[in-house]
């Protein structure tokens, strides 16, 4: 089609042009052929959405930093095409074979989204008690190795249209990721909003990432750090728990958001402590954990679980998610967040029973008349028979 120039302001010769163009336009149209083009990987616009949002990188570890409080930094670069774009606060879920066990975790993205462009991401992962995953990790990765993982996701992200400008950042332990990529990209320039940071840790050696952390909040007036030590007493630090006195004492006047990540005796804790503040629920975001089942005594059940019309039988406990014993028999399901929030993972609950912990339902009513579940976070209280994919 020809190029018309049409003017700001709209004269005869601007009605003409545009006479002209729709006339152009239709016969363009009559003469394009009338069978849609099958391989639609080649337009322009399915390129750049599949770069954004690809299926899968395969990713290479670069580099390997400790830190002093048993957790490392792992830097990703890509094996194969740009890496994936992200806003601060997303995360990364990786994809495991360990023994024979398929299993997929998710680690907030630590480093700022202009480093994606330029090639490289950073996770860190602290060890835990109980941190199947964790430990694999950080007992098995080496520079050198490769390995996958899906386009990053999450929701703890500032969001102009749906956030206060002021952000209030709770971070326990390695939960300050999110917050270290939001300051970086504060301090870069491709985030506006400013970030009032309050990290609670034991003590002042559990803190990660301190020397960046005071820099960033000495060179930059939009960023404010605050540590709070919850079993030491040390000058310079604030002593206690991140509750509603912290958060009222530092919090800027203007309205702000509260975002949260950390473990799950901090969501506990502030279950207590933000109803104190009478914030408008939208104006707290979680990155949520799952709190898991408390059983007096575990049970052993049976999961028949269909999958792309074969059946298999794999055993299941009541402490252990439906999800967990998926992995565990080598099954490989789509999952990402484990929390119940993505719908990654649903799956038809053909019959049986299964027990959801209060808070982390997150199905549409229609998945709940239909007895679709998310197994990340839903139980067995019987023998069950399970659709997945
Ligand atoms: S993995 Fe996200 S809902 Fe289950």
């Amino acid at each position: 089609m020809s190029k018309k120039k049409f003017s700001v302001n709209g004269t005869f010769k601007d009605s003409v042009n545009t006479v002209k163009f729709l006339t152009e336009r239709k016969s363009f149209i009559n003469s394009a052929e009338a069978v849609l083009p099958t391989r639609t990987d080649d337009f322009g616009v399915n390129k750049v959405a599949k770069s954004i949002h690809p299926k899968e990188q395969k990713l290479v570890i670069s580099r390997i930093e400790k830190h002093k409080t048993f957790a490392k930094s792992y830097y990703l670069k890509s094996e194969t095409a740009p890496l994936a774009y992200f806003k601060a606060g997303q995360y990364l879920t990786f994809k495991f074979e360990i023994g024979n066990a398929v299993v997929t975790r998710s680690y907030s993205i630590a480093s700022s989204p202009a480093s994606a462009l330029k090639g490289e991401y950073q996770i860190t992962v602290k060890r835990i008690s109980d941190g199947f995953v964790s430990d694999y990790i950080l007992d098995n990765w080496s520079v050198g190795d490769k390995v996958t993982a899906y386009a990053p996701e999450g929701n703890l992200t500032y969001n102009p249209l749906r956030d206060a400008e002021n952000i209030v950042g709770i971070a326990g332990g390695s939960g300050i990721t999110p917050f270290l990529s939001l300051a970086r990209a504060i301090d870069e320039g491709d985030e506006d909003c400013t970030l009032t940071l309050l990290y609670g840790c034991r003590t002042s050696d559990e803190i990660l990432f301190k020397a960046e952390l005071d820099s960033l909040s000495e060179k930059n007036e939009k960023i404010n750090v605050v540590y709070v030590l919850s079993h030491s007493d040390e000058e310079g630090y604030e002593k206690g728990f991140v509750g509603a006195d912290i958060i009222r004492k530092y919090a800027p006047e203007e309205n702000y958001s509260i975002f949260v990540c950390g473990p799950g005796g901090l969501y506990k804790f502030l279950e207590t402590e933000l109803p104190k503040l009478e914030k408008e629920r939208k104006y707290i975001r979680f990155e949520v954990f799952s709190s898991g089942k408390k059983v007096e005594e575990a049970k052993e059940y049976s999961i028949t679980v269909i999958n792309r019309g074969a059946e298999s039988v794999i055993k299941a406990n009541s402490n252990e998610t439906v999800l967990c014993a998926l992995e565990r028999a080598g099954i490989e399901v789509p999952a990402r967040c484990h929390t119940g929030e993505c719908g990654f993972c649903r799956s038809k609950l053909v019959s049986g029973k299964v027990y959801i912990p209060e808070g982390e339902d997150k199905r549409r009513i229609a998945d709940m008349q239909f007895n679709f579940i998310h197994p990340c976070c839903s139980y067995p209280e019987s023998d069950l028979v399970i659709r997945i994919n």
